[in-house]
């Protein structure tokens, strides 16, 4: 069968997803918004399903998969086997840019860009949306990942999660003034899986039906923000959010905490900064790495060199959606 290479990179929520109403179905609790990034947080998957092989192989940034990504990649292969009707087993050979679960979403490049390729190499004609839809299967946030610029999950309402897929609000060409400046102030991985934690939250946490009120208001303020292409009047929603999903997690029992001592100075130095004009918006994953959406990136940049603990500053542009390539990456 045919060998196929996608690209994908991953995204940033600005809206985020913390919550699932259908845990096998990788299916939200809400409706979610994020920017694409980069080829500076990419991943780039090689897939071929080979009659000679006598089981599932992945190769990880050049490592054989431990068990637990072993799993995930032969369990999402058995979802496209499904789909394809073959028993055929398959090589995936994939290559991150950055870090893996440093808190940088790379299962979102991750999933998108297997999607792509194991879709493809398996003979399905499929569309973005179907890859979108078949990307979350793999992970959440991946179902973004499919498109550039800003996104949005619809969380859909079928029960077979076939209306639970991204579609794009506005291309990466409208976004070339904005920046998200990502303060790395730990690339270890995270202790608790955003897929543990944020099935603890929804379980637990008292507060999180409120968070789910609240974020009807935030998506409205935020596509008219991204339809008018102005980052100002959507920089205190996206503080919010990030404020109001890592409230959730503390609320919950036991206590989930990603946010460290430096995580916190920088919250406080960004809202310094936007007292004289609202420049910049911080938000973060489930990790303390900081992400600061921003329209003057030198402003920030200096304002990170005055912060102890930070062990990395990567400047990233919003970037485009999934892509093929010809140059793959065995063969
Ligand atoms: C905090 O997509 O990693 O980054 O669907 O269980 O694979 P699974 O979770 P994942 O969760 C990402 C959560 C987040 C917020 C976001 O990206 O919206």
């Amino acid at each position: 069968m045919q060998k196929s290479t996608a690209i994908a990179n991953s995204n940033i929520a600005i809206i985020k997803y913390w919550g699932k109403r259908d845990e096998r179905l990788i299916l939200p609790t809400n409706n979610s918004i994020s920017f694409t990034m980069d080829e500076q947080l990419s991943t780039t998957t090689t897939v071929e399903f080979d009659s000679a092989l006598k089981q599932d192989e992945a190769i990880l940034d050049g490592k054989i998969a431990d068990e637990k990504e072993y799993e995930r990649v032969s369990n999402f292969l058995n979802v496209v086997r499904a789909r394809a009707k073959i028993k055929l087993f398959a090589k995936v050979v994939s290559n991150n840019t950055f870090p893996k679960a440093a808190g940088l979403a790379s299962s979102a490049s991750g999933f998108a860009a297997l999607a792509a390729a194991a879709s493809k190499a398996v003979g399905l004609d499929y569309s973005m949306k179907d890859i979108s839809i078949l990307a979350r299967l793999g992970s959440g946030s991946a179902t973004r990942s499919v498109y550039g610029g800003a996104v949005e999950w619809q969380k859909g309402s079928a029960s077979d999660g076939n209306d639970s897929y991204a579609v794009q609000l506005s291309p990466a060409s409208n976004w070339k003034h904005l920046r998200n400046i990502i303060a790395i102030v730990d690339a270890e991985k995270k202790k608790v899986s955003s897929r543990a934690g944020m099935a603890e939250t929804v379980k637990t946490s008292k507060r999180f039906s409120s968070r789910l009120e609240a974020v009807g208001k935030r998506l409205e303020i935020v596509r008219s923000a991204i339809k008018d292409n102005n980052f100002e009047s959507m920089a205190d929603i996206i503080m919010e959010d990030s404020d109001d999903m890592h409230a959730c997690m503390a609320d919950t029992i036991p206590p989930i905490v990603y946010m460290d001592e430096t995580s916190n100075k920088i919250k406080k130095a960004v809202r310094a900064l936007n007292e004289s004009e609202k420049i910049a918006a911080y938000t973060f994953d489930a990790g303390p790495n900081a992400n600061i959406y921003t329209t003057n990136p030198n402003e920030v940049k200096s304002m990170l060199k005055e912060i102890n603990g930070i062990k990395k500053i990567i400047e990233c542009k919003i970037g485009e959606g999934i892509r093929f390539s010809e140059k793959h990456l065995f063969y």
